[in-house]
């Protein structure tokens, strides 16, 4: 049957239902399932078919694919609008020689640090109020509630808005006797967090501290802006420029995942990233499980004309991943123009949204069931738990997980048309055999090659975000008098009406 626009309105195409996909063919479920690094890939409850995968998306776009993947591995400038590489990769031992020994140079530099403050060079240490915004952020608040639930050797606060409530709500957590202030900034020019910087400061002074300087540390591409700041130069973590915000959590940015789950951790975390590179730089195509999954966005966003996918972690420790694999794949791949200046000629990056299982089904899963969108769904679940409750409540949470993408895929008729699910929703499963650093390190690095792969077959650049400089550059704008004149009528009614 193939999906219609009627009733069901999942968008229309020639395409056999999945109902019908698994009836004919019996292996279809190994056929479609990968596993990689302790992750467990299952798409047999998506719309590709045993040809997709045999020979995934075009022969051209597999051989730009393999292009484009040969420049990113050897360092080569995947970014020409910055003129630069992409060298997250070489933060996890993936990239260029000259590279990969760089970040292990820099990341020795980290684990120096990290080191000193156990040792007491910082005195008695409990906690680190970690300032950044986006990819300075999302990366290291994502691996420490993650991963450090259990044991936590540093209290670790993470404080991106500029909202004042947003400072109050970290300053309340933290004692500033004890605090060291980590401003995480590829840049250092960003508002939002030297503005939390200068408050962090007055923090520390108005509480007694005597050299609050002396509590800071820097994390930047840009460390001579950090030591203009006042920042001591030996507490100045640098990355490379060409590790992009958002693909940074590898590299200095993380420097308060390492210090609260221990080095050791951090460099687990690395190899399990290392270990999702090697797959995806080694296999074909058609068993790369990035190339698998961006050519299931491409089918849904071009084919069938989804404008959103969501995600679910069916796992409250992966709470976190949504927000972060927005910016990810948002920022990176929310483009209308390709690499040559030519307009895109078809749907960009899906928008990406999602939750948590199962707090989710009883919020928003209706519109999945019955909605008249197409919304390709992801699981992302854990086999093993790791709570101190009883071992059902893990089972319930994963036989839930199981029990969407079944009901998805096989809908319920009925008389009642109110009571009717169309099925044929498709949903894809990623499941961890653990989540610990090397699994989740998998997982991210995973998401980043899906991400460089749909932005190949797009032919978009995926590491520049012009997008968001417009922003910028008038939120300065705004605030000077002189300029606000040529606002349009609606904004200088509010800020009149805000009393600004
Ligand atoms: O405004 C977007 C952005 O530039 C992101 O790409 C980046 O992750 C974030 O702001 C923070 O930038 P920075 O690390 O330079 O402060």
């Amino acid at each position: 049957m193939p999906l219609t626009t009627s009733g069901s309105g999942v968008g229309a195409a020639d395409l056999p239902s999945l109902q019908t996909l698994f009836a004919d063919d019996p292996d279809r479920v190994s056929r479609l399932t990968l596993a990689v690094a302790g992750l467990t890939f299952d798409w047999s409850k998506t719309h590709l078919t045993a040809p997709d995968l045999a020979a995934p998306g075009s022969q051209a776009g597999r051989d730009a694919y393999r292009d484009a993947l040969d420049r990113l591995f050897a360092g080569e400038i995947v970014n020409p609008t910055e003129g630069r590489a992409a060298e997250h990769l070489a933060e996890r031992g993936s990239g260029s020689d000259d590279s990969v020994a760089l970040a292990a140079v820099r990341r020795q530099r980290m684990r120096g640090l990290v080191d000193a403050i156990e040792a007491g060079a910082f005195g008695d240490v409990t906690g680190v109020l970690h300032i950044g915004i986006g990819g300075s952020a999302l990366g290291p608040q994502l691996l420490v509630d993650a991963l450090g639930r259990r044991e936590r050797r540093y209290k670790v606060e993470v404080l991106s808005n500029i909202d004042g409530q947003a400072f109050d709500a970290a300053a309340t957590e933290l004692d500033p006797a004890t605090t060291l202030v980590a401003i995480a900034s590829k840049t250092f020019t960003t508002a939002e967090t030297l503005r939390n910087a200068e408050a962090a400061l007055a923090w520390l002074q108005e509480n007694g501290v005597d050299d609050p300087y002396g509590r800071l540390v820097a994390l930047t591409a840009a460390p001579d802006r950090a030591v203009e700041f006042g920042i001591d130069e030996t507490r100045v973590l640098p990355f490379a420029e060409s590790v992009g915000g958002r693909y940074s959590l590898w590299s200095a940015i993380g420097f308060p995942a390492a210090l609260a789950l221990g080095m050791s951790a951090f460099d687990e975390l690395l190899e399990g990233a290392a270990a999702m590179d090697e797959h995806v730089r080694t296999s074909p195509p058609q068993d790369n499980a990035a190339f698998v999954a961006a050519t299931a966005d491409r089918l849904y966003a071009e084919r069938l004309g989804a404008p959103t996918r969501a995600v679910f972690a069916y796992e409250e420790r992966l709470r976190l991943l949504v927000p972060y694999l927005q910016q990810l794949i948002m920022e990176s791949n929310g483009k209308s123009v390709r690499v040559d200046g030519s307009a895109l000629d078809r749907p960009s990056s899906a928008i990406i949204w999602g939750g948590t299982g199962t707090d989710a089904q009883h919020a928003v899963f209706q519109l999945l069931h019955q909605g008249t969108h197409l919304v390709p769904v992801e699981f992302v679940a854990v086999a093993e738990g790791d709570d101190d409750q009883d071992p059902l409540h893990h089972r319930e949470l994963l036989l839930n997980a199981f029990a969407q993408g079944a009901a998805l895929m096989a809908g319920k008729d009925s008389d009642d048309p109110h009571r009717r699910y169309p099925g044929n929703r498709p949903s894809a499963t990623i499941l961890l055999d653990r989540l610990e650093p090397r699994t989740l390190g998998a997982l991210i690095a995973f998401y980043e090659h899906r991400t460089f792969a749909e932005a190949v077959l797009l032919g978009i650049n995926p590491f520049d975000q012009f997008g968001v400089e417009l922003g910028k550059t008038i939120a300065r704008a705004i605030d000077d008098p002189a300029q606000r004149e040529k606002f349009d009528p609606s904004t200088r009614a509010l800020i009149e009406q805000a009393g600004l």
